[in-house]
């Protein structure tokens, strides 16, 4: 009996028709730094996020909480805290979700079929294109160009529409790049999603990390915009797994809430009090965070502008930068990165994370200590040269 089970565990054609979702994982996933082991990388310039906070660092103790069912839209508090400085926003627009990776797969799950079709502008975060081909959602991409500043060219998604685009999806301030789209640009995407009768989903998780001011909320700019970010990036607390959807339209909200409650009910009532705590000191928090952020771009930019071997396009947000390699390197990229990583200790994002050449890697420049940043950046250097 339990042979005759295992005998039909391992049939191909019953693994291939286990689900009508087609998961796969996603390289920046498998090849994560957590995946590999922290303790094998000396120089972790892969991240995208500021430095790990931890509980000490913020000055936090979690008290007694009662470890009920919390409600299931995320706490009062934290909703609110989250649009706080957004006068046409309130509570009710905000869904807590297991991270801003937790809100792209409750969006594009909600919103997407094999019928529909997605304008999505890449390279991009990996979710944002994986969830949308697990569900079999015929997509169009909007390639971004080195040669162009990775500049987005509002034209160029116009033309990919179609009567069956349900929805359009960018990210910004961009990730991998850092570039940022101006304003004037944001609100061109939010009307050309408007005059197509399809909704624009803006991941704007590195929004609280941008140069150029600060961009409007994404949500603010229509019902029919939906705003999607996190406490991971510009506050390092990834661990705590606390993200949200904003949109003011409440027909969506509740689709978007049905798909929580399947998932898991509610949040984490201990994540989202440390949540709500770091929120409450949003201003306190980002002012040295911003500081150093500028400092350090500083120095990336002195390296790479004297580093002969590479170019890039200089960010304007988030902690990270897609430099190119202007050849391939001796022996070719898979022994660039393989030298990196076992003759330097330095670990970054390579191109195919991103679905890109190798020739590019993401380089995140806010979590390592300041030590291991130049460790790094002297790795890369080496390794571009060394055979
Ligand atoms: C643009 C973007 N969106 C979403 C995420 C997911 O972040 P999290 O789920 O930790 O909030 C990331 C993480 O790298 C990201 O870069």
């Amino acid at each position: 009996m339990a042979g005759g089970i295992a005998k039909a565990y391992q049939s191909a054609e019953i693994i291939e028709g286990i689900s009508l979702m087609r998961y796969v994982r996603m390289p920046i996933e498998v090849e994560s730094p957590e995946e590999y082991g922290y303790g094998n990388i000396r120089f972790n310039l892969s991240e995208s996020s500021i430095a790990d906070q931890s509980l000490s660092s913020l000055g936090l103790t979690v008290p007694d909480l009662t470890l009920l069912y919390g409600e299931h839209r995320g706490s009062l508090a934290l909703r609110e805290l989250i649009v706080s400085n957004e006068p046409e926003l309130n509570a009710d627009d905000v869904l807590i979700a297991g991270g801003a990776a937790g809100a792209l797969f409750i969006i594009a799950t909600a919103l997407l079929g094999a019928d529909d079709h997605l304008a999505v502008v890449r390279p991009n975060y990996a979710t944002n294109l994986e969830t949308p081909r697990a569900i079999g959602c015929p997509i169009s991409f909007v390639d971004l160009a080195f040669e162009d500043g990775f500049a987005l060219d509002i034209q160029r998604l116009a033309d990919v529409l179609t009567p069956a685009t349900k929805l359009i999806s960018i990210t910004c301030p961009h990730n991998p790049t850092g570039v940022t789209i101006s304003e004037e640009e944001l609100r061109g995407v939010a009307r050309l999603a408007a005059d197509s009768g399809c909704l624009l989903l803006v991941d704007e998780t590195y929004r609280d990390l941008s140069l150029t001011g600060k961009l409007p909320m994404a949500a603010t700019l229509g019902s029919h915009v939906i705003s999607v970010s996190s406490l991971s990036k510009a506050y390092g607390v990834p661990g705590i797994r606390v993200g949200w959807i904003i949109n003011s339209d409440p027909r969506l909200q509740e689709i978007f809430l049905a798909a929580k409650e399947q998932i898991s009910i509610c949040g984490s009532v201990i994540n989202e009090w440390v949540a709500e705590e770091i929120l409450k000191r949003r201003d306190a928090f980002l002012e040295p965070t911003l500081v150093e952020w500028r400092r350090r771009l500083d120095r990336i930019a002195t390296w790479i502008e004297g580093e002969d071997l590479l170019e890039w396009i200089r960010p304007s947000g988030g902690v990270v930068c897609f430099p190119r390699m202007k050849a391939d390197p001796p022996g070719g990229t898979d022994a660039f990165y393989r030298r990196l990583l076992q003759d330097h200790g330095t670990y970054v994002g390579p191109g195919h994370w991103f679905e890109m050449p190798d020739r590019y890697f993401r380089l995140g420049y806010g979590w390592p200590t300041a030590e291991e940043l130049e460790g790094g950046l002297a790795g890369i250097s080496a390794a571009l040269r060394s055979e």
